[in-house]
């Protein structure tokens, strides 16, 4: 069986002292669906991280915190621009567009981010009774390709959604390792958008996601919303009690760990002259162009991981909360015997 260190940070088991605080509640009964004790400190924690002024909606998974944060900011006839590579655009099994019913306009970025001037011609050509009219921007931070968003890209592109009288989104499913590399509190990393989707399975969570309403504009109809589009947890506690630890004290060990395994690997690999590591490694991602599919075969033989893109033999390869020194030099290794 080929070991799946590196093929996803969802592959990594759940975070010990995660684990241990969920089986410290389980006992007694609670009322459900969040009139319990655990959700109501995990929701004012929300608020100490995020501020006094926003709100926050668990949900079961980051699909759907994705959905819920989209359906609570578009009309029926609106779209939604994102990058072209974006999970709400590949990797949601046509969630948004079925679900929330909108039209997602991709675009192709060489990095995974937006800027101001790929966004504003289409807010610009608004108007046409016959085109779905642009709303809302979606970004991912950090990006699928796990770069990050500098905090002045950042404001400069919600200055731009703002200004055309748009919504900024963010996919938050790893703010955590994006915050990390920023050197930045979450409050920071997510400062300017109007929505965010704030993961945590992928930083030792067993399960459970949040939006965080940023925009108190957005609020409303939230509560009625989750319930609707399936996303309210009637045993809300077992995912509170996960993000009270998530984000204190868990998510900055766990997520340097990640990062620091991520650039390990990239500094052990990057003198193999057959590897090309393709982009920039800022979190706990690490893509890169392998000499052959042979190659690839082969260290799957050993290793689990994804082809990211096949026609270029370009690969992607993840640590986690969990990765070790070890964990790394012993895949370095493998893949250097792997193009040798
Ligand atoms: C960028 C991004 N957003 C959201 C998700 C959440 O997806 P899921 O519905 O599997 O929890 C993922 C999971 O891989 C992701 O990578």
């Amino acid at each position: 069986m080929p070991n799946a260190h590196f093929a996803s940070d969802n592959a990594a088991p759940v975070d010990p002292i995660i684990w241990t605080r969920m089986g410290n509640i389980n006992k007694g009964y609670s009322l459900a669906y969040g009139d319990d004790e655990v959700t109501r400190e995990a929701l004012d924690q929300f608020q100490q991280v995020f501020g006094v002024e926003t709100s926050t909606y668990m949900v079961f998974g980051g699909t759907g915190a994705n959905v819920l944060s989209l359906q609570a900011m578009l009309q029926p006839h609106e779209a939604v621009i994102c990058a072209q590579n974006a999970h709400i655009n590949l990797d949601e099994c046509g969630a948004p567009e079925k679900i929330v019913g909108c039209k997602l306009i991709p675009l192709e970025t060489p990095d995974g981010k937006l800027t101001q001037d790929m966004v504003r011609p289409h807010f610009d050509a608004r108007g046409d009774e016959h085109a779905a009219q642009p709303k809302v921007v979606s970004i991912t931070q950090p990006t699928e390709y796990g770069t990050v968003y500098t905090l002045d890209e950042l404001t400069a592109l919600a200055d731009e959604v703002h200004k055309a009288e748009g919504l900024l989104h963010m996919d938050g499913a790893r703010l955590y390792n994006a915050a990390i590399h920023l050197d930045c509190s979450l409050e920071q990393a997510s400062y300017g958008p109007d929505m965010l989707s704030l993961g945590g399975t992928k930083n030792g969570m067993m399960y459970g996601e949040a939006v965080v309403v940023l925009n108190s504009d957005l609020d409303e109809n939230m509560k009625f919303l989750r319930k609707q589009t399936t996303q309210l947890p009637s045993k809300m506690k077992y995912i509170a009690v996960q993000f009270t630890n998530m984000l204190n004290p868990c998510w900055y060990p766990n997520a340097t760990n990640a990062n620091q395994t991520a650039s390990l690997l990239a500094e052990k690999i990057q003198n193999i002259s057959e590897i090309e590591i393709s982009q920039p490694v800022q979190t706990n991602a690490i893509f890169a162009h392998m000499p052959s599919p042979k190659s690839i075969a082969k260290l799957q033989e050993k290793y689990d991981f994804y082809v990211w893109e096949e026609a270029f033999s370009e690969v992607r390869w993840m640590t986690n909360w969990s990765t070790t020194e070890e964990d790394v030099t012993t895949f370095a290794a493998a893949i250097r015997e792997s193009v040798a």
